[in-house]
This record gives C-alpha cells, structure tokens and sequence, in this order.
C-alpha cells in the first residue's frame, strides 16, 4: 500500500489483544496531537474488531475535555479490547468459524474515517494489517504489550509497569522469605518470552531466573540454591516465566472453558523440584493480571505520550501500513510486515541476559 490523502479529517483509534498500562496515555497522546496540531476529528471504536462488528458500530468521540491528564494515570483501557474473536476466523456461538471480516470493514468505512491507528502487540498488529489490506484501509500501528516481544522496537507500552509490579512483588517477598527461611518463587507472563522475568530478576536482586529463551536443567538450579545455603544465606528468590519448559519438555498450561489455552501454573512445579532436592522450603505466587492492570509507570506515560503522536503525524503525511517503533532513544517507524504476527526474545549475548550473569544470577544453564 501507497500513500494516502485525508479526505473526512476524521481518524480512528482502537486498542486491540491484552490491555496494559499505559494505553490510556497512548489515547491521549493520539487525541491530543490530531486535534491540537492538525484539527482532525478523533473516533475512538469500542471493544477494537468485535466494536466494528456491532450494529451500529460501538464508538465514541474523543474530545480534548475527554482526554486529560487523568489519561497518563489511569489503567486499562477506556476504548476496551479483545484478545479473541479474529474476524476473519470468527468463532460463532454455534461452534462452527466463520469469516466476519467483510463486516468488520464494512463497519470500518461507516464511520467516515481516513485512517486507522490501531494500538496493539504482533498478534493485534497482524489481524489489522489483514483486514486493512482487504479493505483498503489505511492504517497505523502502535506497539504495545507487557510481555516486550514485538520485532523492531526496543520497547512496547505496558511492559515497564509490568516489570515494576513484579519488583514490588520480589521486593515484598523476599523479607517474608527470609523470617522463614523459605524459597519464594515468583511466576510472572510474557508467554515464550522472558522480559518480564529477567528484568524484574535484575531489579530484585533474585537469585534464579528461568526464561524460555534458555533451556534450564533442574539439577544446575537445585545444586546454585545448595550452594547459596551453604553459604549462609537464609531465603533465596527464585523468578520464572509462566511459558518456561520443564525438564520433559512440557508448557504448564491450563484449558479454558471458552476453549483458549493459557499459561500458568509452572512456578508449582518447579518449586516442588526445589523442596524435594533442596530441603527447602517453598511458596509460590504467581503474579498473573495485577501485572497488566494499575497505573502505568513514568516510563510508559512517556513511550506512549511519543509513539501516540509519532502514529499522528505519520497519518497526517499520508503514510499508512507502517508501524510506530521506539529505537535506540527515538520515536520511529517501520513497514507493518517487518512486525505483524512476528515476535522478538530475549537475546542471549544481549544486554540483559549479559546483565544477570555479570551479578551472579543463575539461568539454569
Ligand atoms: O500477551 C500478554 C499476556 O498478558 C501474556 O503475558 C499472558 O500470557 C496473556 O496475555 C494472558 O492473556 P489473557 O488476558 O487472555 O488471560
């Protein structure tokens, strides 16, 4: 796709997959910028593709008097989302899968609208620029996700105020660990990914970190915490990611009702391989949504004050299939497929997996 003329001076904005913190900020900063720089209107669609599905199409207008600064405070998402519902697959109420996606554009084109940003992780990222093909639609997209594994940016929004949460959490469960001399583990998301885990490990100063990236060996990780021990020291820390590998090989995942199949539960498992081999005492917490929800961090006030209006002015010069990128310090952009449906872990000659070994954390490795 080519470049683009605004036409209606009307845009739309959706945030789609798993909220996080921050994205409120990013509503904010997208609503701001068009309206204050470049006097277009601001149709924020409810609920991402199930909104354009309804009859009529669920949205409401952003105005500056509704985006004020409460928005870099406030959690969630006021537009709503969906982690589910692929129009192009869409799981009907009868069980069979039918393609909505005619309607989704359909609903697109009845708003009046020039263009689409659409804040949302590779999953979100890939849906839209499939829909946005078929329909011709120009469109924008904004990185966000908790678990940081988009391709191209540095950072994507929310995953800041994950990574705080989960030092809070380490930071409160180390002193209880050490009164009974127990072993915390601490299982926290980001699916196949270990940004969470591995940063927060860091910044908590936990003894363990187990990510997906690195295939860890039990008997490596039982035999550091022995070591610690014997050393003298009374609790230990250990951090995992709810999508690590256990020694067969196997996910910890759990059926949904609504036929989705989630992580969760790894943290039991491993502590158990712990008390068994260590004599330890272990208790497990696993951290699960209260990383997703809550106020967002400076940092990720700020990323999406950037990558928000970054996406406006990219609408604005008429380019479109392109996706909003943070790199090396700098608000950018990248072509849509370099992004869509494609993921980015932890590297291990990189910065933080480098950072963890130089303070003695061990990976299992
Ligand atoms: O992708 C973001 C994420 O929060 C993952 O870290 C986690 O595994 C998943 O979403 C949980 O999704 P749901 O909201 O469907 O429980």
């Amino acid at each position: 796709m080519g470049d683009f003329k605004l036409r209606h001076n009307r845009i739309g904005v959706l945030t789609s997959g798993g909220d996080c913190a921050g994205l409120n900020a990013a509503i904010r900063a997208i609503t701001y910028r068009a309206i204050q720089e470049y006097g277009l209107s601001v149709i924020g669609i409810l609920a991402s593709t199930a909104g354009l599905l309804e009859r009529p199409v669920r949205y409401r207008e952003l105005t500056m008097e509704t985006v004020g600064s409460g928005y870099l405070r406030e959690g969630g998402t006021v537009l709503e989302t969906v982690n589910k519902g692929n129009p192009f697959a869409y799981p009907m109420p009868d069980g069979t899968i039918k393609d909505r996606s005619n309607e989704a554009i359909e609903g697109f084109r009845a708003l009046n609208l020039d263009a689409l940003i659409g804040i949302g992780g590779d999953g979100s990222a890939r849906i839209l620029a499939q829909l946005a093909d078929k329909g011709d639609i120009p469109f924008i997209g904004v990185p966000k996700t908790i678990d940081n594994d988009l391709a191209e940016t540095d950072f994507a929004i929310g995953y800041m105020s994950a990574v705080e949460v989960a030092v809070e959490a380490a930071d409160r469960l180390q002193p209880t660990a050490a009164s009974h001399r127990r072993t915390m583990i601490l299982e926290v998301m980001g699916r196949d990914v270990g940004w969470i885990a591995l940063s927060s490990g860091i910044g908590s100063g936990a003894d363990v970190v187990l990510i997906p990236e690195i295939p860890f060996d039990m008997d490596k990780v039982c035999a550091h915490l022995r070591g610690l021990h014997a050393r003298g020291a009374n609790h230990a820390l250990v951090v995992c990611s709810e999508g690590v590998k256990l020694s067969s090989g196997e996910t910890v995942s759990h059926a949904f009702a609504d036929g989705e199949v989630r992580y969760g539960g790894v943290g039991a498992a491993i502590a158990d391989i712990i008390a068994r081999e260590t004599g330890s005492e272990t208790r497990v917490t696993v951290l699960g949504h209260i990383q997703r929800g809550g106020s967002p961090c400076a940092f990720d006030r700020i990323l999406a004050t950037s990558l928000g209006s970054h996406a406006v002015d990219l609408v604005k010069r008429g380019q479109t299939h392109r996706y909003v990128v943070m790199k090396d310090g700098k608000a950018g952009d990248v072509p849509l497929d370099q992004v869509a449906g494609k993921t980015r872990g932890l590297k291990l000659d990189g910065q933080l997996v480098q950072t963890a070994r130089r303070v003695g954390i061990c990976l299992g490795d």
